[in-house]
């Protein structure tokens, strides 16, 4: 994985996040609007210029969000999949909710302007759908993404649910003025929602199992068919008894554990990944070296294994990294060799992005087979 791979996924994150923020003030002005908090003593900052240039920002950012969604090279998203509820291969569900909601946010936009035409009654009624899109994003964000589980995603979800449930709460059961109805069922079912989603959080998006989850079993999100030649002959293992020959792909899903610093100071991370999508197998990358410090937690690789097993494969491959590139999308290559009397060997390609927080790790592998009687790895 490239640098542009990073940069493509870090502003698709970082332009998710700034959108929903966004929203969330947005949707927050609005509630403020409809329960006049205003005070004699301050200027009007809660205005509704203020509520129309923050939403405006709102969707500026998530524009940024689906392009950089679209262009980022590991997912390999077709414009279907980024605009069509359901056509994804990456976490259908959730991304559908993300879609629908940009849509209902345009939607509202245009009966804005179009509210001389439409009449304020009717452009009221579509605005209370502001809070289904609220509640849309904030699900499509936590089931979506990949940061959920960091202390600052979970503080940014938390404190907007916070923010946004508390003004309406009020609006519901206090409105501020005569002509506003209280609305006390709704306000209920409102808390029941919020008790419910937050379970559902914590059972499910913020559990290291998420991803595979979230994906329907499709793995890690990577682009489905990296091109390699002669796949189909790789999937029909039955004449080779070797499922890993003469090529294959295959996407990687797992869990990275790490251990040390040991006496020598080394420090020793393990990814355990099961191939999806390809032959079945498994694949373990141990790297040791000296631990840099910091909060990143990089490390300065000193000696690298991979190690490939199938339980279609007699023939378990090993061998030492020749190739590992960036931090935490890693490129890595490896030719590894047959186990025993064979004399096969296997140049493996890896492309493997590991959550910093949750330790999960996903990706593709490619190999290509070759027999080598004097091959000794690099
Ligand atoms: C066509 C519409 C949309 C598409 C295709 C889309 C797609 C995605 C994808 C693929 C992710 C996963 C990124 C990751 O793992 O970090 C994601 C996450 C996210 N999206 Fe969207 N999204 C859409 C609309 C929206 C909207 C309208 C908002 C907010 C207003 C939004 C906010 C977020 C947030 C907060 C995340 C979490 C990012 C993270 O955890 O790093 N998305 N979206």
């Amino acid at each position: 994985m490239n640098v542009w791979g990073t940069v493509t996924w870090d502003i698709a994150r970082a332009g998710g996040f700034a959108a929903y923020i966004l929203l969330t003030l947005s949707v927050a002005i609005g509630l403020a609007l409809t329960l006049h908090w205003q005070s004699a003593r301050w200027p009007r900052l809660i205005n509704s210029e203020m509520h129309n240039f923050v939403t405006l920002l709102s969707l500026i950012f998530t524009g940024v969000h689906v392009l950089a969604v679209w262009i980022d090279p590991f997912t390999r998203f077709g414009w279907n999949e980024v605009l069509i509820p359901f056509a994804s291969h990456y976490r259908p569900t959730w991304m559908a909710l993300g879609i629908v909601s940009l849509y209902m946010g345009l939607a509202i936009a245009l009966s804005t302007w179009l509210r001389p035409y439409i009449g304020y009654a009717w452009w009221r009624r579509l605005h209370v759908f502001t809070l289904v899109i609220f509640g849309l994003v904030l699900v499509h964000g936590i089931a979506t993404g990949s940061d959920t589980s960091t202390w600052w995603g979970v503080i940014i979800y938390g404190g907007s649910v916070l923010l946004v449930g508390t003004l309406l709460w009020q609006r519901l059961y206090w409105p501020a003025n005569a002509q506003s109805n209280a609305h006390p069922v709704i306000a209920m079912l409102v808390l029941v929602i919020t008790l419910v989603g937050t379970v559902w959080t914590v059972l499910g998006p913020l559990q290291p199992g998420w991803n595979v989850i979230a994906n329907n079993g499709n793995g890690s999100g990577a682009a489905i068919g990296v091109p390699v030649t002669n796949n189909s002959a790789a999937k029909s293992s039955g004449s080779s008894n070797n499922s890993f020959l003469p090529s294959f792909t295959g996407q990687l899903q797992g869990q990275m554990t790490q251990s040390g610093p040991d006496s020598n100071g080394l420090t020793t991370l393990q990814l355990h990944m099961t191939i999806l999508n390809g032959p079945q197998g498994t694949v373990q990358v141990t790297l040791q070296g000296q631990g840099q410090g910091g909060d990143d937690g990089g490390l300065a690789v000193s000696s690298s294994l991979v190690t490939l097993g199938g339980s279609q494969s007699a023939v378990t491959y090993s061998g030492p990294l020749t190739q590992l590139n960036g931090d935490r999308l890693w490129h890595m290559t490896a030719l590894l060799k047959g186990t025993g009397a064979s004399s096969q060997q296997i140049l493996v390609t890896m492309d493997i992005r590991v959550s910093r927080n949750s330790g999960q790790c996903s990706g593709t592998i490619s190999g290509t087979g070759s027999t080598s009687a004097s091959g000794s790895n690099i």
